[in-house]
């Protein structure tokens, strides 16, 4: 089954969005593996975000995330990878379409609300980044 990993960042941890996120992947009939209240160590922040390390914008970002907890998620499903960005929204706010996550409520790029891996290759390295294999359940059955 596909799984994407996907974290309410600071600023949607701080606006109390964790139940409205959490609510919207679960009525959308995915499965939560695996879910995490946590601190970002830098050194993973870095990590994580290693593909931007040339952006201007990268010590901002890794501050930011940085800064407060964040609550880490595995969900699984059919096209989970693709349909939770597109549940998301763009990554600009500001182009994000009315009723997606970011669209309803961030303003701006720093602070987005939440991150979702973007390809299937993305999800098995933050995926393993996070979780490292551990803390992730298995469903017998559909209900
Ligand atoms: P995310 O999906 O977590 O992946 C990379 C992040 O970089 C992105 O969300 C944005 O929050 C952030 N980002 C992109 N562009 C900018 C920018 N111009 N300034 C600050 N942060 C940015």
């Amino acid at each position: 089954m596909e799984k994407t990993f996907l974290m309410v960042k600071p600023d949607g941890v701080q606006r109390n969005l964790i139940g409205e996120i959490v609510s919207r992947f679960e009525k959308k009939g995915f499965q939560l593996v695996g879910a995490k209240l946590m601190q970002i160590p830098t050194e993973l922040a870095e990590e994580h975000y290693g593909e931007h390390k040339e952006r201007p914008f990268f010590g901002e970002l890794v501050e930011f995330i940085t800064s407060g907890p964040v609550f880490a998620m595995v969900w699984q499903g059919e096209n989970v990878i693709a349909t939770a960005r597109h549940m998301m929204g763009a990554t600009n706010p500001k182009d994000a379409a009315p009723g997606t996550i970011r669209g309803e409520y961030g303003v701006i790029v720093g602070k987005n609300i939440i991150h979702g891996s973007d390809s299937s290759e993305s999800a098995e390295r933050e995926i393993g980044l996070f979780f490292n294999g551990e803390g992730l359940v298995e469903y017998k059955r559909d209900v």
